[in-house]
């Protein structure tokens, strides 16, 4: 790995604080003068950024026995235990496997009724409103909302509400954690970590009283909670870290990928009329796996905009072992980056890269695409396991948005945030006519 293009940083503290300073711009610049695979060292080490599908390919799908979770999730395990997201190794490969067929499309099915009335009661919301000041808001009480219902089983009106904050506050810490430089032991008595663990205790009780609602047969069995439980393969502790993780990896990735796709479509008036065209020809009786063939134009608008604003902009590796990658030794503990972002915006992938297009992806699928230049759900076998889900719920939340609503903008331009997910530092404002 020292024969690696490598970015020249200054004494001591090399290339930190170009990299800190534009976290999303940094490898796109770099890749155009380094190349698709190049060294940047910082305090804590070099880091190696991959675009080059080679390298990703060995990463992430043929030795990902060897590259674990980098450090940047260990403070997402404090949070949300040792379910899927944050476990490695053979544990993580026993629960994949019994996971996995509950994220399939007939498992998924059983879910749909839980992302339509989470849908509903949002638009049952907005029919109150004529303005929306901070959309992102909005899309993130109708994420917690749906994912309550399918995988907690419980309305968003009682438990849900207070499940819906607790969850916020999590991420409230995660976030202000991840911002601290030096990691610091969570028996630190200040305030944020103290409010973290009330509420991680809360949600504890909360999937608690769940458990046994689900053991007196007093919970429906269409949810995600159920299902653990009956498949008799999780002792109370993981199904608990399993439905928080579900709950933390699946709702604000969602919200963000629903307010920029509306942002995007906004903004795109010939590509928003396409949509609203299709959806408002589609009268959706009943929520189903099938409807994403119903309405094609509009998963092709979901998907570019995964690829302008990927909510889990970076991936990150690290090597368990030496390793040789294309003929370069990789010492041990090596951070591996993968920077989504910059990869879906590299000109040499994707001609006119910031020009928003759902053309690109309209009656293609994946494999049309070079191999790893489209990675919005990552890749090898520790892909999102939502991703389906995932779809189905933008899919639907447009639908109906679309067809209740003639929604306008005069949000222009976005100042992105890379946090624990990509985020808008600028708030999108929106008006709502009923129609
Ligand atoms: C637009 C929405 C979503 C995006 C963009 C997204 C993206 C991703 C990505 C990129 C990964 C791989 C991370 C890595 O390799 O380091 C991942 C993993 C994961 N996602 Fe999602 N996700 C979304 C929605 C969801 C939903 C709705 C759920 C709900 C269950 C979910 C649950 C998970 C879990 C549990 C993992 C870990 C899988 C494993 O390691 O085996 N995600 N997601």
């Amino acid at each position: 790995m020292n024969n690696l293009p490598r970015h020249k940083g200054v004494p001591i503290f090399k290339s930190t604080f170009p990299l800190l300073g534009d976290l999303l711009g940094f490898p796109l610049q770099q890749s155009q003068k380094l190349g698709k695979v190049f060294r940047a060292d910082v305090l804590l080490g070099p880091l190696i950024y991959v675009f080059d599908s080679n390298w990703i390919t060995h990463v992430l799908e043929t030795h990902p026995h060897n590259y674990i979770k980098s450090r940047q999730y260990d403070p997402l395990k404090f949070a949300l235990g040792n379910g899927l997201l944050t476990s490695d190794g053979d544990e993580w490969k026993a629960q994949r496997k019994v996971l996995q067929p509950m994220f399939m499309k007939d498992s998924i099915a059983t879910l749909c009724k839980g992302i339509e009335q989470g849908t509903a009661s949002t638009i049952n919301r907005w029919k109150h409103k004529t303005e929306i000041p901070h959309l992102n808001h909005e899309t993130n009480l109708l994420a917690i909302d749906i994912a309550s219902r399918c995988f907690f089983g419980i309305e968003a009106k009682e438990r849900g509400a207070r499940l819906a904050e607790l969850i916020e506050e999590i991420n409230h810490f995660l976030m202000r954690y991840l911002k601290i430089p030096i990691p610091i032991p969570l028996s630190t008595p200040l305030p944020f970590i103290r409010r973290f663990k009330a509420a991680r205790k809360e949600v504890y009780q909360l999937i608690n009283e769940v458990r046994h609602m689900h053991n007196n047969g007093e919970l429906a069995s269409d949810n995600m909670i159920s299902m653990l439980i009956d498949s008799g393969q999780f002792d109370d502790e993981l199904v608990r870290d399993e439905i928080i993780t579900f709950m933390a990896a699946g709702h604000e990735t969602s919200s963000n990928a629903l307010t920029f796709t509306l942002f995007a479509l906004l903004n795109n008036p010939e590509h928003f009329e396409r949509v609203k065209d299709e959806c408002r020809a589609l009268n959706l009786s009943q929520l189903s796996v099938d409807t994403l063939k119903d309405l094609p134009y509009t998963v092709a608008a979901i998907k570019e905009s995964l690829r302008l604003y990927p909510p889990a902009w970076t991936l990150g590796r690290r090597n368990l072992e030496e390793d040789v990658i294309q003929g370069h030794t990789i010492k041990r503990d090596t951070n591996i980056i993968i920077p989504t972002y910059a990869i879906h915006r590299h000109p040499e992938f994707w001609p006119n890269p910031d020009t928003y297009d759902p053309m690109r992806f309209f009656g293609k699928s994946e494999r049309d695409f070079p191999k790893f230049t489209y990675l919005p759900f990552g890749g090898g076998p520790r892909f999102c396991i939502g991703q389906h889900f995932a779809m189905l719920e933008l899919t639907h939340a447009i639908h109906q948005i679309v067809t209740h609503f003639d929604i306008s903008s005069p949000t222009k331009e976005l100042e992105l945030d890379p946090l624990i997910t990509l985020n808008s530092k600028t708030p999108i404002h929106l008006s709502l006519k009923p129609r």
